[in-house]
C-alpha cells in the first residue's frame, strides 16, 4: 500500500484534526474557481481529515441541495484534475452545507454558531474552525469581530481550536493595514491569522527553499562576490478582463509587487533559516524586507517605471487598451506596469541591484526569478568570435516550473568560438505530475496548523513601508504619457532606459 502523502513527507497523519471550514462568501468567484476545487481534490487525494465539514456562508437564499449543485458544477469546470469522480464527489457531498446570512447580522452568527454544533455532533469535528474570508477586504474587521462577539472564535486551547484565514488584499497602504492589523488583534491572536499570499502555496515557490538549501553548491556563490544582478519578472499576458472595479481600486503595485513579488524577493535573499518552523522562516524573511534601502526621490525619478497598456496584439487577436476594458475610467492613471530596482543593504547582498517588473499584457505570462552572475575574469575567448555570456540561472515559477542554467560552452569543431547553451530543468516532465494548485497547499497547511506558507503581521507591515511612499509620489505626481506601451510588447520605454543606464537588459523570459 502506498504512504500517505503527508507521511512522504515525513508528516504524521495524526496531525489532521476534524474540523469544519466555513467559507465565507461562498458564491463568490474566489469560491467557485479555486477554495472549492482545492477542497475537493484534498478530499480526492485523501488529505482532509476523516471528519471533516465545509459550510459555505453568503447573502442569497438557497438550500444546501442547491448550494452542492451549483459546487458540483464549479468544481467540474475549475478543478485541476477533470473529470469530476462521482464516488469521491458523492462522499464530499455529504459534507457541505450552505448557510444563509448578511454579514452585518448578529442572528446570522447566532444560528451559523448552533447549526456547527449540530455538525460537532453528527460529523465528529470536536470544535475545530477555520473561517476562510472570502470576502471584500471591507468585512474583514466586522466579520471577525462578528465570529468573536458569538464565541465563534476562541483562543486555542486542550480541546479545539479556530483559525482564520484572510484573503488578500491586507490594506490599501501601510496606514490601512496597521488599522485592519490593530482591530483584527483584538479579538484573534497572531498564531490563529493566516494571511494568503497565494504565491507561497505554489509548488515552485517551496521549491525555491530546497533548491537553495538543500544544494550545498549555491550557498558560497549566493552573494555579492558572484552575482551581477537579480531580476524578478511576474508578466501576464491577459488584461484585467472583468475585475476592472477591482483594478482600479488596486493597480499593479498593490497587487502584485507589494505581496508576491516580495514574497519572492524575500525567500531569494534570505539567509538560511536556522530550522524549518514558521517563525524560523519568517523571521528570515521579514529580515530581507528590513534591509530593502528605502527609495529617494531620485530613485522615484530614475529607478522606478510605471505604465499602462494601450490597445495592442496578443498571439495575433487585437485587444483593447486599459482604458476602453469595462468598469475603468476612460483617463484612469491606474499602473498596469511596473519596473524597480531595490537595493538591500546588507553584508550578502550590499551593491547587487534587484531589478523588479510586474505588468498586465506583456507578450506572455510567465513568473521567473532570474540570477545573472558576474562574467568570468579576463575573457580569454573574446577574440574568437564569441558570444561569451554571463551565466544565469533562470527559475521558472509558473508556468513550466522548472530551472535552468545558462553556461558557456565550445562549438564543437576545430576554431574554438564560445557560444551560451541552457540546461533546462523542468518538473513537469520530471516527476510526471502536475504541482497541487496553491490553495490546496494553503488550506491544507492551515488544517494542520502550520502557518509558515502564511504573509506573518510584520512581513506585511514592512512591505507596506517600502511601496507607501511610492503610492503617494504617485498620487501627487500624476503620469503624463499614459497609456505608454502597446499591449503584447514588454512594457514602456523608460524601463528599458532604466536598465540602459547600468549597461544591462530585461531578460526575455
Ligand atoms: N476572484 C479572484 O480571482 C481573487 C483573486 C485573489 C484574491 N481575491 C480576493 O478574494 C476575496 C473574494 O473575492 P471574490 O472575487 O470571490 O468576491 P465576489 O465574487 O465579489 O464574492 C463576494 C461574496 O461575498 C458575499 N457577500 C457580499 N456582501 C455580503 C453581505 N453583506 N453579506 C453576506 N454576504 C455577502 C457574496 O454573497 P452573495 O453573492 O450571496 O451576495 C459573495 O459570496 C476578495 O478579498 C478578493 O480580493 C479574489
Amino acid at each position: 500500500m502506498n504512504a500517505h502523502p503527508l507521511e512522504e513527507e515525513g508528516r504524521s497523519t495524526r496531525s489532521i484534526d476534524p474540523c469544519i471550514v466555513v467559507i465565507f462568501g461562498a458564491t463568490g468567484d474566489l469560491t467557485a474557481r479555486k477554495l472549492m476545487p482545492a477542497i475537493y481534490n484534498l478530499a480526492r487525494e485523501s488529505l482532509l481529515p476523516a471528519n471533516f465539514g465545509c459550510v459555505g456562508f453568503a447573502r442569497r437564499p438557497k438550500s444546501h441541495d442547491e448550494f452542492r449543485e451549483e459546487m458540483k458544477k464549479q468544481v467540474s469546470d475549475h478543478s485541476r484534475v477533470k473529470p469530476i469522480e462521482e464516488n469521491i464527489w458523492s462522499n464530499f457531498h455529504e459534507k457541505l452545507f450552505y448557510h444563509q446570512s448578511e454579514f452585518d447580522k448578529d442572528e446570522g452568527y447566532e444560528k451559523l454558531k448552533g447549526f456547527l454544533g449540530e455538525l460537532d455532533a453528527k460529523l465528529g469535528t470536536k470544535g475545530n474552525r477555520i473561517f476562510y474570508l472570502s470576502v471584500q477586504p471591507k468585512f474583514f474587521p466586522l466579520i471577525i469581530e462578528m465570529l468573536s462577539k458569538h464565541g465563534l472564535i476562541y483562543k486555542e486551547n486542550e480541546n479545539n481550536w479556530s483559525r482564520v484565514i484572510i484573503e488578500k488584499p491586507f490594506g490599501k497602504d501601510w496606514k490601512s493595514s496597521m488599522d485592519l492589523q490593530n482591530h483584527i488583534q483584538k479579538f484573534i491572536t497572531e498564531e490563529q491569522t493566516y494571511r494568503i499570499d497565494h504565491y507561497l502555496g505554489k509548488e515552485t515557490v517551496q521549491n525555491l527553499l530546497v533548491f537553495r538549501f538543500a544544494n550545498s553548491i549555491f550557498e558560497s556563490i549566493w552573494n555579492y562576490k558572484h552575482i551581477d544582478h537579480v531580476q524578478i519578472t511576474v508578466a501576464e499576458d491577459l488584461g484585467i478582463g472583468n475585475r476592472g472595479e477591482f483594478f482600479e481600486e488596486e493597480g499593479l503595485l498593490r497587487d502584485i509587487v507589494q505581496n508576491h513579488m516580495m514574497q519572492l524577493l524575500s525567500i531569494v535573499a534570505m539567509e538560511p533559516p536556522i530550522d524549518l518552523s514558521a517563525k524560523g522562516i519568517r523571521d528570515e524573511k521579514v529580515k530581507v524586507l528590513q534591509s530593502i534601502r528605502p527609495l529617494s526621490k531620485n530613485d522615484f525619478q530614475n529607478n522606478l517605471v510605471r505604465g499602462q497598456y494601450g490597445k495592442g496584439f496578443i498571439e495575433g487577436e487585437q485587444v483593447k487598451a486599459y482604458r476602453q476594458e469595462e468598469e475603468v475610467d476612460k483617463s484612469s492613471n491606474i499602473e498596469t506596469f511596473v519596473a524597480l530596482k531595490l537595493y538591500l543593504d546588507n553584508w550578502r547582498w550590499t551593491g547587487v541591484p534587484f531589478y523588479l517588473r510586474g505588468a498586465k499584457r506583456l507578450p506572455k505570462k510567465v513568473t521567473e526569478i532570474a540570477i545573472i552572475f558576474k562574467d568570468a575574469p579576463g575573457l580569454l575567448f573574446k577574440h574568437h568570435n564569441s558570444k561569451n555570456d554571463p551565466n544565469v540561472l533562470a527559475i521558472r515559477i509558473q508556468p513550466d516550473e522548472g530551472i535552468s542554467m545558462k553556461m558557456n560552452c565550445k562549438v564543437p569543431g576545430p576554431s574554438s568560438p564560445v557560444q551560451p547553451v541552457k540546461m533546462d530543468f523542468r518538473y513537469g516532465a520530471y516527476f510526471g505530475k502536475t504541482p497541487p494548485e496553491a490553495y490546496e497547499r494553503l488550506i491544507l497547511e492551515c488544517i494542520l496548523g502550520d502557518s509558515t506558507l502564511f504573509a506573518r503581521a510584520d512581513e506585511v507591515e514592512q512591505s507596506w513601508k517600502i511601496f507607501t511612499p511610492i503610492l503617494e509620489y504617485w498620487s501627487k505626481n500624476p503620469p503624463k504619457n499614459f497609456p505608454n506601451y502597446p499591449s503584447g510588447s514588454w512594457g514602456p520605454k523608460e524601463a528599458d532606459d532604466l536598465m540602459a543606464r547600468d549597461n544591462r537588459n530585461w531578460r526575455i523570459p
